[in-house]
C-alpha cells in the first residue's frame, strides 16, 4: 500500500487543542513536570527543547508554562503552511493569557510568570531528514500526536539519537485504540475496527504504528534501559459540554467513517449507516478516545526519572 503523507489542517489542530489539553490535564498518573524540568537543565542553561511535528505549536502552549524557568525551543515540522501559522497562533494565545510576546528577525519568545520561552521553526521532513534536527544539542525531545503516525523503525532511529544526546523524551497523546461511544450504536466496533486498520497504513514514514505506539515505545525504552513513566490521557468528548464538543463529535464521526470507507470501500453501505445513525444522535453523544503519554530518560541519567505527582 502506497504512503499517504499526512496533511493536517490548523482548523482541526485549534479545534483538537482544548481536548488535547483536558486530556493531559487529567493524566492517571500525572507527571510533575516542573521537577523533572528542573532535573533536566545543564549548567544553569535555558531547558533545550526540540519538539518534533510541532503543527501550529499546541504542545509548546500546553508544555512551556508547566516547565517553567528558561527554555530554548525548536519546533520542526514539515509543513510550511503550519509553521507559518504558529506565530500567530502563539500571539493570539499569549495576549489570551497575558503573557508578554516578541517577535524579532524569526525568532519568538514568550514569557509569563516563572518561565520563559525562546522560540525558533524549522521546516525538516522527519521521515526522511530526522539528522537535519538539533537532536545533539536537545535535553529534551517532544512530540504530541506524532507516535502512532510513524513505524518502529522510525522511532528505533529517534531512540539511538537521543540517547546519544542523553536527552530525555515526552510523547504525548498517541492513540491507543480505545473508541468508547454513548449511546452504543450498531456498527460501533466493524467501524472501529476498519479505522485502526487505516491507522496503521503508511504516513510517510513506512507501515505505522497506529494503537500500537505507546507499547512498542515503551518495551523498545524499557529494553534500552530507559526509564520510562506511561500515563493515560483519554479525550473525553460530550454533546452535553456545548458546541464546541458537538463539533468534536461531529468531526470525529465524518473523519472515522472517511478513514473507514477509505479502507474498505466495499463497505461503503453501512458505514454510510453507522455515520448517519451516528449524526442523529449527535446532540447527546459521548465519546472517550484512548490516548498515551509517554516519558523517560536514558539510561545513563538515572538521577533524572521523571517522577509523578
Ligand atoms: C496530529 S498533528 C500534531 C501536531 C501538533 N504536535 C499538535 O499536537 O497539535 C501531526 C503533525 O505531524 C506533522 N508531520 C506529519 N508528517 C511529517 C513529516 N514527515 N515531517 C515532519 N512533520 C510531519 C504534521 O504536519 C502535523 O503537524
Amino acid at each position: 500500500m502506497s504512503a499517504t503523507p499526512a496533511r493536517f489542517t490548523a482548523d482541526w489542530l485549534a479545534l483538537r487543542e482544548d481536548f488535547d489539553r483536558q486530556a493531559r490535564d487529567t493524566a492517571e498518573p500525572p507527571l510533575d513536570l516542573r521537577a523533572f524540568a528542573r532535573r533536566l537543565c545543564r549548567n544553569d542553561e535555558p531547558l533545550q527543547v526540540l519538539d518534533l511535528a510541532c503543527g501550529s505549536g499546541a504542545n509548546l502552549r500546553y508544555l512551556a508554562p508547566r516547565l517553567g524557568g528558561r527554555q530554548r525551543w525548536t519546533l520542526v515540522d514539515h509543513d510550511p503552511d503550519l509553521l507559518a501559522a504558529v506565530p500567530v497562533a502563539l500571539a493570539h494565545w499569549a495576549a489570551a493569557h497575558g503573557f508578554f510576546f516578541e517577535r524579532c528577525a524569526g525568532a519568538l519568545r514568550i514569557a509569563g510568570t516563572g518561565w520563559r520561552a525562546d522560540i525558533e521553526t524549522l521546516q525538516v521532513d522527519l521521515a526522511h531528514s530526522l539528522d537535519a534536527c538539533p537532536l545533539a544539542s536537545a535535553a529534551l525531545v517532544t512530540a504530541s500526536a506524532l507516535l502512532d503516525l510513524v513505524s518502529g523503525a522510525w522511532i528505533e532511529q529517534l531512540l539511538v539519537r537521543a540517547g546519544a544526546a542523553g536527552a530525555a523524551l515526552l510523547f504525548a497523546l498517541s492513540v491507543d485504540g480505545r473508541h468508547d461511544w454513548q449511546p452504543a450504536l450498531p456498527g460501533d466496533s466493524e467501524v472501529a475496527r476498519l479505522f485502526a486498520a487505516h491507522q496503521s497504513r503508511d504516513k510517510g514514514f513506512g507501515p505505522a504504528l497506529g494503537p500500537l505506539a505507546a507499547t512498542f515505545t515503551a518495551e523498545r525504552l524499557a529494553a534500552g534501559g530507559w526509564h520510562c513513566v506511561r500515563s493515560q490521557a483519554d479525550w473525553r468528548i460530550d454533546a452535553d459540554e456545548g458546541a464546541s464538543d458537538i463539533d468534536m463529535l461531529r468531526t470525529m464521526i465524518e473523519g472515522i467513517a472517511a478513514a473507514a470507507f477509505e479502507q474498505a470501500p466495499r463497505e461503503r453501505d453501512s458505514i454510510q449507516a453507522w455515520k448517519q445513525l451516528r449524526i442523529a444522535s449527535l446532540a447527546h453523544g459521548r465519546l472517550v478516545v484512548g490516548h498515551q503519554d509517554l516519558f523517560a530518560t536514558p539510561p545513563e541519567a538515572a538521577s533524572h526519572t521523571p517522577s509523578t505527582r
